[in-house]
């Protein structure tokens, strides 16, 4: 069966690696691109047999089974308020990160008549890592383990920390029964002070092409276990994206997970 694909946020750098790859999957019909239109930019650009602004992406999404989008929490948040109702009886994989409360909010409401997937990450190994950090978190006690997670990224990342360094964190917080909100602490300088046990730091690095890493430390005072993702390129969540689009393809409305989707769930 084949799953008739649109991407939004189509000429960035997932929408062109989704694009890409949608073009060599046999599973896959790519019908065309959401972007913003800038001039001199030739429609058929970037392997998308047509490339359209939000405001004419109607037609094209009433064609489509599937969105994927990989854009940015406003123009997400934009897709949602003009087309939710077209989404209905359709399937949207949500790879964005950086969500606000109004984006989460539509999302929530798009997921009474669509299927949502959201994730921060695609790859196999940063969803199988989110589950052994939460495991980890769960037999390594607060109180003598701290926890901090560090992330690296290229340097034209918008937000941080990253999706996926958040979705680490609320793993240990759960295993800890506790929220992330209550315990986490974003950097630190100056006279930080004696660190509160159950505290969560989160480090955020930015440069160069570093596609993406995460290593949760949990520090104890005589032994210290890491647990890391290297991500190598951008062809690993795009694929991933891809899997999770052909999964939600048909579904009934709702909520969904990449989990689900690699049938990691506890
Ligand atoms: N879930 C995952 O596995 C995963 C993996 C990688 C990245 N991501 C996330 O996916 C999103 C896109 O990442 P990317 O590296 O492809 O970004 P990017 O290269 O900046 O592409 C973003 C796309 O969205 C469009 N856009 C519209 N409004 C925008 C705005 N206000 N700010 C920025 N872009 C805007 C851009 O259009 P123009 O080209 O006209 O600017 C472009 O088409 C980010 O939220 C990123 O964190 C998720």
């Amino acid at each position: 069966v084949t799953v008739k694909l649109v991407v939004s946020g189509a000429t960035g750098r997932m929408g062109r690696a989704v694009a890409a790859l949608a073009g060599a999957e046999e599973h896959v019909t790519l019908l065309g691109g959401i972007a913003p239109r800038e001039p001199g930019v030739d429609p058929g650009s970037g392997g998308y047999p047509t490339l359209v602004d939000l405001e004419d992406a109607g037609a094209l999404i009433d064609a489509s089974q599937v969105l994927i989008d990989f854009s940015a929490p406003d123009y997400l948040a934009r897709l949602l308020g003009l087309h939710g109702d077209r989404l209905g009886g359709r399937a949207l994989v949500v790879g964005t990160t950086g969500l606000d409360s109004e984006c989460r909010r539509l999302l929530e409401e798009a997921q009474t008549r669509t299927a949502v997937l959201t994730a921060a990450n695609f790859s196999v190994g940063v969803n199988l890592l989110v589950r052994l950090a939460r495991i980890a978190a769960r037999v390594l006690d607060a109180q003598d383990f701290d926890v901090e997670i560090v992330e690296a990224h290229h340097g034209r990342k918008e937000d941080a920390p990253s999706g996926t360094a958040l979705a680490l964190g609320e793993a240990v917080a759960e295993g800890r029964g506790a929220a992330l909100a209550a315990l986490r602490r974003d950097g630190r300088s100056g006279r930080s002070g004696p660190r509160p046990s159950g505290e969560i730091g989160m480090h955020a690095l930015r440069g160069g092409g570093v596609a993406g890493e995460h290593i949760v430390h949990f520090l104890g005072e005589r032994e210290q276990i890491r647990l890391g993702h290297t991500a190598a390129g951008r062809d690993l969540f795009a694929e991933g994206a891809l899997r999770a689009a052909r999964w939600l393809a048909g579904r009934e409305p709702g909520g969904y997970t990449m989990a689900q989707v690699l049938d990691l769930e506890d």
